[in-house]
């Protein structure tokens, strides 16, 4: 693989916010009366935050919502999610993370943040991240969330390599498509290493150097 740049995934892949996820849908579910699960979660991983609430209304039977409701609702959900974020410190990033993190940039090559996520900018300064990229490309970046392959290529174009250099960390199935799609190369870790669809898959990020070439 002629890899010069790797596109990091956040939420799965460099920090595990799925439980502020699930604890902020779960309240707003809870008063609509839909029955929210750790696995319909799983189902939301990678997807904006709005597409995320038409997929838990799915399970939703009462009166219809209206848009401006469903916007109240985003926002309600959000200001839940950033109240858990906001205890998050650079203890949240495992120290392979962290290490492997180091280890790729001093090998020379490129790093860059690709994440639906708007609060991406603000889990990386409470992580103590921010300085471990060259270019962060995120949901407040793009018009068309994962599988679209939009925040990839705009990770590649902040960073100018070309897309065939870059390989792309990705936990959730609509990344891998989506890195697929931007004609990256993909290596699959956590949740998406369980399907066939990925280039690689990991069982940790240890293992990216082995697959880049730059360690044994
Ligand atoms: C992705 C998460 O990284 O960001 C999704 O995997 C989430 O579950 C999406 O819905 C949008 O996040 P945010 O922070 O903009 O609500
Ligand atoms: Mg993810």
């Amino acid at each position: 693989m002629d890899c010069k740049a790797v596109i990091f995934d956040l939420d799965g892949v460099l920090v595990f916010t799925d439980k502020y996820h699930y604890k902020a849908w779960k309240k707003l579910a809870d008063r609509l009366d839909i029955d929210f699960t750790e696995e319909d979660n799983d189902r939301l991983r990678g997807v904006s935050r709005a597409e995320s609430l038409e997929i838990i209304l799915e399970k939703y039977h009462g009166e219809p919502i209206s848009e401006d409701v469903k916007e109240k609702y985003l926002e309600e959900k959000n200001e839940i999610y950033r109240e858990y974020l906001g205890t998050m410190t650079r203890n949240d990033v495992d120290s392979a993370v962290r290490d492997n993190l180091n280890l790729l940039r001093n090998a020379g090559l490129r790093l860059a943040v690709g994440s639906s996520s708007k609060n991406t900018a603000y889990i990386l300064e409470r992580t103590e991240l921010t300085d471990a990229f060259d270019a962060v490309a995120d949901g407040t970046q793009i018009t068309r969330s994962k599988p679209d392959p939009e925040v990839f290529l705009k990770a590649a174009k902040l960073l100018g390599e070309d897309p065939d250099n870059c390989l792309v960390v990705e936990d959730a199935d609509a990344g891998i498509e989506a890195a697929k799609a931007a004609g990256m190369h993909t290596a699959a870790i956590g949740a998406a290493a369980r399907s066939e669809a990925a280039e690689y898959n990991l069982t940790g990020i240890e293992e990216l150097p082995v697959i880049i070439g730059i360690a044994q």
